[in-house]
């Protein structure tokens, strides 16, 4: 063999060897998927957006993250195991779940270190997936179920620099069971794991519909109950306690109160 000859087999080895190096780096830090959130058009909903982190809005917000992100980063009066996996739920549809869930996601991030993922984990009235704009995507139910999606092909990157989120995915046949699989354990232990220092915000199905929001309180750390103001009634507000993993930190959050702020928000925040 030539010396030129010799030369071009090292180019080559070594333009190979480059590729691998290339793509096994590539493989280990993919491109997330990116959507640009329509902050407009939240803003004239109602919602927190980037904007407005000095109006009343962004000031109730901040009182009910503060225990949240106490218990979240071991700041708590006690420890809290999973702390920094938070779910939002409520006893029936329509007591604003996904506006508590959406706007403290973006407080959170709008004021943190930490990264935060909201997670459109009401599958069978994925509300927040349809806010965002983001319906069609791959998402949780894409996890769970059929190719098993991984995580990061699902995390979406947006115009609000430290907030991802999970869309809910799309339809599998047996949709309404995924919240309560095998799967779904093994999907929160990943994001508790791999993301110790972010805030998982689930936006979760009502607890007196069906036992899928029951049976996520096991695998979060902590529990956000909203309760609206004027409609839901004590036996009912009870009656949802009562599914929730009593091992728990559980905080209320009052929403649509008309009492005391300008606005048509009022907190409380309290161990259940
Ligand atoms: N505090 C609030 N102020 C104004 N609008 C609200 C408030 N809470 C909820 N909403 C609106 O009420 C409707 C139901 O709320 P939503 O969060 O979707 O309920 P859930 O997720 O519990 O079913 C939505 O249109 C939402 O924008
Ligand atoms: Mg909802």
């Amino acid at each position: 063999m030539s010396s030129i000859e010799k030369a071009m087999e090292r180019s080559g080895a070594g333009a190979r060897a480059a590729t691998v190096e290339r793509l096994a780096a590539g493989r280990e830090r993919p491109e997330l998927p990116r959507h640009d959130l329509p902050l407009a058009r939240l803003r004239a909903q109602g919602y927190l957006t980037p904007e407005e982190s000095d109006g009343p809005l962004a000031e109730q917000y901040r009182a009910i993250k503060r225990p949240l992100l106490m218990n979240a980063f071991g700041r708590g009066a006690l420890p809290v195991d999973g702390g920094n996996l938070i779910m939002v739920t409520s006893a029936a549809p329509g007591e604003g779940k996904t506006f508590t869930a959406l706007n403290l996601a973006m407080s959170m991030a709008m004021e943190l270190d930490h990264t935060v993922l909201v997670v459109d984990a009401d599958l069978v009235k994925p509300s927040l997936t349809e806010l965002l704009g983001l319906r069609g995507r791959p998402g949780l139910t894409d996890a769970l179920a059929g190719d098993r999606v991984p995580l990061s092909e699902i995390i979406v990157r947006t115009n609000v620099p430290k907030l991802r989120v999970i869309p809910a995915g799309r339809t599998y046949p047996n949709s309404t069971e995924l919240l309560a699989s095998q799967a779904m354990r093994a999907l929160t232990q990943e994001l508790a794991e791999r993301y110790p220092d972010r805030v998982v915000l689930f936006d979760t199905p009502p607890l007196l519909a069906a036992s899928q929001a029951s049976i996520l309180t096991y695998l979060v750390g902590q529990v956000v109950v909203v309760v609206e103001a004027g409609r839901t009634v004590q036996h009912v507000v009870k009656e949802a306690l009562g599914l929730v993993d009593s091992s728990k930190a559980v905080g209320l959050v009052l929403n649509k109160s008309h009492e005391r702020t300008r606005g048509d928000y009022y907190y409380g925040y309290g161990e259940a």
